[in-house]
C-alpha cells in the first residue's frame, strides 16, 4: 500500500502515521496466531469433563457445563456484532485492517462454541446483564467508548474467566479452547489500548470524562454478569462467591490501571462494588 492511500481520513488523526504502528504490530501478531475451529481436539478429547457417579449426578454435571459453554457462546455472538460495528466505523485504515482479524476471531470462536454447545446438549439459560453490556457498548454514541467498553475493558476483564474455565475442565475441548481464547483476546485487547492511544492522543477533556462515565455505567452491570448464575449453577455460585468477588476486584483495578495508563483522570471511576 502506498503511503499517500493512507491518508488520515478522520478530523484530528494524527498526520504522522507512525502513530499507528502499534495497531499494525497487532494485525500481524492476530495473522500469527490465527487457528482454525478443525484444529481443536474434537476426536482425541470429550467436549466437556465427563462425569463419574449416578446417573443423575451426571445429568446436573452436564447442566452446568452446558450453562458455562452457553454464557460464552452469547458473550462470542455478541462480540461478533461489536467487532463488525468497530470495523465499519473505524475511519482509519491501520485500523480497518485490524478489526478484519478480529471480526474472523470472533466469528471463529462463535462457530467453535455452536459445536460445543451442540456436543454438550444444546443451550441454556441467557444471561440477560451480557445483553445489557453489549448493547452499552453497540449503542455507545463515540469510537473512543466503543474502544473502550469492549477492548480495554471487557476482553481484558475476561480472560481471568477464561482461565478460570480451563482449569475447572482439564483434558476437554473445552479447556483447549479457553486456552485460546485467552490468547486472541489478549490479542484485542492490547489492540484495542493501542488504537484508544492514538484516539485520545488529541481528544478534548469532554471526551476523556465520557469514557469515565461510561465505565461507570458499565462497571456495575459487568459485575452483574460476573457474578450471575443460572439456575443450573446457583449452588456452585453461592460457593464461589468468594473466589468471584476477590478475583473482580483484582481484575477491576487492572481495568482502571489501564484507563489510567491511556491519560485519563480515574479518580472518577465508582467501583461499583
Ligand atoms: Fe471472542
Ligand atoms: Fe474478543
Amino acid at each position: 500500500m502506498a503511503t499517500d492511500e493512507l491518508a488520515p481520513l478522520r478530523s484530528g488523526a494524527p498526520e504522522d502515521r507512525g502513530a499507528y504502528a502499534g495497531v499494525l504490530r497487532l494485525y500481524e501478531l492476530a495473522k500469527r496466531a490465527e487457528w482454525q475451529v478443525r484444529d481443536l481436539p474434537w476426536s482425541e478429547l470429550p467436549p466437556v469433563p465427563e462425569s463419574a457417579g449416578s446417573p443423575q449426578k451426571a445429568a446436573r454435571r452436564m447442566d452446568i457445563w452446558r450453562s458455562v459453554v452457553t454464557q460464552q457462546l452469547q458473550a462470542d455472538e455478541l462480540a461478533v456484532e461489536m467487532a463488525t460495528q468497530l470495523f465499519s466505523i473505524a475511519p482509519d485504515p491501520e485500523a480497518k485492517l485490524y478489526y478484519t482479524t478480529m471480526v474472523q476471531d470472533e466469528a471463529r470462536h462463535t462457530e467453535a462454541w455452536l459445536r460445543l454447545s451442540e456436543a454438550a446438549g444444546g443451550r441454556a439459560e441467557r444471561d440477560p446483564y451480557l445483553d445489557q453490556l453489549a448493547h452499552m457498548t453497540l449503542e455507545a454514541d463515540t469510537l473512543e467508548e466503543k474502544v473502550f467498553l469492549m477492548q480495554v475493558f471487557y476482553e481484558r476483564l475476561i480472560i481471568s474467566r477464561f482461565r478460570m474455565i480451563a482449569r475447572g475442565a482439564r483434558g476437554t475441548v473445552l479447556a483447549d479452547l479457553c486456552n485460546r481464547l485467552t490468547v486472541d483476546d489478549g490479542i484485542h485487547h492490547r489492540a484495542g489500548m493501542a488504537y484508544e492511544r492514538v484516539l485520545l492522543e488529541h481528544a478534548d477533556e469532554r471526551t476523556r470524562a465520557r469514557l469515565v462515565e461510561a465505565a461507570n455505567r458499565m462497571l456495575p452491570v459487568f459485575v452483574k454478569h460476573a457474578l450471575w448464575r443460572p439456575k443450573a449453577r446457583e449452588v456452585v455460585g453461592r460457593l464461589m462467591r468468594e473466589t468471584d468477588i476477590r478475583m473482580l476486584h483484582e481484575d477491576i483495578e487492572t481495568g482502571v490501571r489501564n484507563a489510567e495508563s491511556l491519560g485519563l483522570d480515574v479518580s472518577g471511576i465508582d467501583l461499583a462494588f
